[in-house]
């Protein structure tokens, strides 16, 4: 990654949105711009679903348009990102390449007719993106609007994995290269059992529905491959871009905590890590998704300033119900991310389409046009983010991180596992979700991250972990850290065979227990906890071997058995968690070991105000973002940039409003 070598980004924080101008005649086209400099756009990505308006047919090519709007672009001063088009392949594409289209794992062929119907193995699809990169690359390399490559959009969204015979083969090669030999392959996926065993590499296949479960091995294997092989999409796409047009950065925008792809290794790849994110409307709490995410992907940056490609302005239109957002919440969601660490605010999209699947979604001008609530907003937002100009390139500084690794939530999940409601996601969620409640920062890292530099680390569900990751947590504690680690942490191994002679076999000797065997509950179920705590979900008959016995189960089976213990270690502590905590229990032991870390949190807020700040060079801001539909009264001292007024104690922050204080001593 050689962010941040950019000098042509726009000043400040960039402000913008997908623009799709191809479908919209010239003299929208023309208001737009005006638009745009109204509300203070600085960017735009371009181009994403445009392969078929710029090649409408294989051997016809219409660029003027894009030439207009990129010349447009560059007189006002407007950023462009742009889009390499491949996500959304033209029909006569599809229709020359019938094999380019996906076939899922139950052997059903996907068709064009939306987006995305794209087979990642397929040689016709990756030669004819690799090539429309290459004449992208090459009109555009000097254009003086061009500020980064946008490499197709949102990778494996809709087709994270294709089943067909040409997958298999590249599934195939990309085993040999792990394995070399058939027989290490058999020996990694346990194949002597239920009579699996190889003796030709041509009878290795993907996945594909059985009448059973799947060997378990093998789906790990195949979500690895799954993320790589729409990596080496990526990185074909941008080499391309990068051979034609050296020192333009590259970007790709990532989901949050998207499953299917291993972002902690996609993130090594791209100049810019930019990010797209949606707010929720069913869950209890949908700015603590977004928090997450944004510390998510903060962290995936290694702590320097991304990018906020997506969000949108207000609904959207392919969640169940889809409500437009209050008035204000727009702001505190996109200032929510930039005080988690982006540089950069951009929706989707620049003007609410008339016609096709998205046209119920928002967009900054909305189908009202400007006399109405979104635009006003929007143009505010401009300005707002105009007045924290300074706030771009600072950083966020944790002392907090959860661990998370792709591959472990991959095993972790199955197939065939004590319980379905292991939830590695939700599980993280919940733990980021108390510690934001404290106004805790957290990073989310990867246990083979840089672990130095924290007081806490907290693993719900860290499965699988190598031993080189073992010896980091023991280095870590012995040194003066607070661990915490859950149940399903620490069982397999890396081709995801168990760790004999007892759970969690990786961890046994730094946390000092022993477990047998797991009883976990099922929905609704609870057991009381010696200390006053519930334990739900899970219970293990554990014993305690070195460690200290900090509440013991106090009904059900285990009554009187170990479920939260506590081991000494050099300068610090590891926490052992044999159960589920959530609701109160979850935040007396958040509460517990922050205090135990000497964690500070960032201020003092009511519920519901997020607290955030971000450093740089002696300098601090505070964000506070009030989510509440009511005033909530905070604290803070310095100016806050927003409204100019010096703040030096506590103040009303109004319902869905924000205040950004340029500290004092700052
Ligand atoms: C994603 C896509 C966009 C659009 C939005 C709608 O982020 O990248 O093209 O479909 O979802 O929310």
């Amino acid at each position: 990654m050689t962010q941040p070598c950019w000098p042509a980004r726009p000043p400040g924080i960039a402000f913008g949105a997908d623009y799709n101008p191809e479908q919209w005649p010239l003299d929208v086209q023309k208001a737009d711009l005006d638009l745009m400099a109204e509300a203070g756009v600085n960017f735009v990505t371009l181009g994403v679903f445009a392969w078929a308006s710029l090649q409408p047919s294989p051997e016809r090519f219409e660029w003027e348009w894009l030439d207009r709007v990129m010349d447009g672009m560059a007189e006002r001063a407007i950023a462009v990102d742009l889009a390499t088009p491949s996500a959304a392949p033209p029909a006569w594409l599809s229709r020359a390449h019938p094999e380019m289209l996906p076939i899922d794992a139950d052997g059903r062929r996907l068709w064009y007719g939306s987006r995305q119907a794209i087979c990642p193995s397929s040689p016709a699809w990756r030669q004819a993106a690799t090539a429309m990169a290459r004449r992208l690359a090459e009109r555009y390399k000097d254009h003086p609007a061009l500020v980064m490559w946008h490499v197709h959009n949102e990778y494996g969204c809709h087709v994270p994995a294709c089943y067909c015979d040409v997958s298999a083969a590249a599934f195939r090669t990309w085993l040999r290269g792990r394995y070399g030999e058939l027989e290490a392959l058999n020996e990694a996926w346990g194949t002597r059992f239920w009579g699996q065993r190889y003796s030709d590499w041509e009878e290795v296949i993907p996945p594909r529905a059985t009448p059973s479960f799947s060997n378990p091995t093998q789906k790990l294997d195949w979500a690895r491959f799954c993320s790589d092989e729409l990596l080496d999409c990526f990185r074909a796409e941008r080499d391309v871009l990068v051979a034609v047009a050296p020192g333009v950065p590259v970007t790709t925008n990532f989901m949050s905590l998207f499953r299917p792809l291993d972002y902690q290794a996609w993130a090594a790849e791209v100049d810019v890590v930019s990010n797209d994110h949606y707010v929720l409307g069913h869950l209890e709490d949908p700015e603590a998704h977004l928090a997450f995410s944004a510390d998510l992907v903060r962290s995936l940056a290694g702590g320097r300033p991304w990018w906020l490609m997506e969000h949108s302005p207000s609904a959207v239109n392919w969640q169940p119900v889809n409500r437009a957002k209050a008035p204000g919440q727009m702001t505190c969601h996109s200032l929510t991310h930039v005080a988690r660490g982006a540089d950069a605010v951009g929706f989707f999209q620049w003007r609410a389409s008339l016609a096709g699947s998205e046209k119920y979604h928002s967009a900054m001008v909305p189908h009202a046009g400007t006399d109405s609530k979104v635009w006003r907003e929007v143009v505010a937002l401009g300005s707002k983010l105009r007045d924290l100009t300074e706030v771009a390139g600072s950083q966020v500084e944790a002392e907090v991180a959860l661990l998370h690794s792709w591959e472990s939530w991959w095993a972790a999940e199955g197939p065939a596992i004590p319980s379905n409601l292991i939830d590695v996601a939700g599980h993280l969620r919940s733990w980021h979700a108390e510690l934001r409640k404290r106004a805790v920062s957290a990073d989310v890292v990867s246990p083979r991250a840089d672990l130095g530099r924290y007081r806490l680390l907290i693993a719900p569900n860290l499965y699988l972990i190598s031993p080189g990751e073992v010896a980091r947590l023991e280095d870590f504690v012995a040194s003066g850290g607070t661990l915490v680690v859950s149940y399903w942490s620490g069982i397999a191994d890396a081709f995801d065979h168990v760790l004999p002679g007892g759970y969690p076999g990786a961890l046994r000797d730094l946390l000092g227990v022993r477990t047998e065997e797991f009883f976990p509950l099922g929905p609704g179920e609870a057991l009381e906890l010696s200390n006053g705590w519930t334990g739900t979900r899970w219970s293990e008959l554990m014993r305690a071997e070195g460690a200290d016995v900090v509440a013991h189960f106090a009904s059900g089976p285990l009554a009187g058995v170990a479920a939260i213990t506590r081991r000494e270690l050099g300068k610090g502590r590891a926490y052992y968690l044999a159960t589920h905590l959530e609701g109160p229990s979850l935040a007396s032991m958040v509460s517990l070991v922050v205090g135990l870390a000497g964690v500070a949190p960032v201020a003092q807020v009511p519920p519901g105000v997020d607290a955030t700040r971000r450093r740089a060079k002696g300098k601090s801001w505070l964000f506070l973002v009030n989510n509440r539909s009511e005033p909530a009264k905070v604290e803070a001292y310095g100016e806050d940039l927003l409204c100019g007024e010096r703040r030096d104690g506590s103040f009303w922050l109004g319902a869905y409003s924000c205040a950004v204080i340029r500290e004092q001593g700052g």
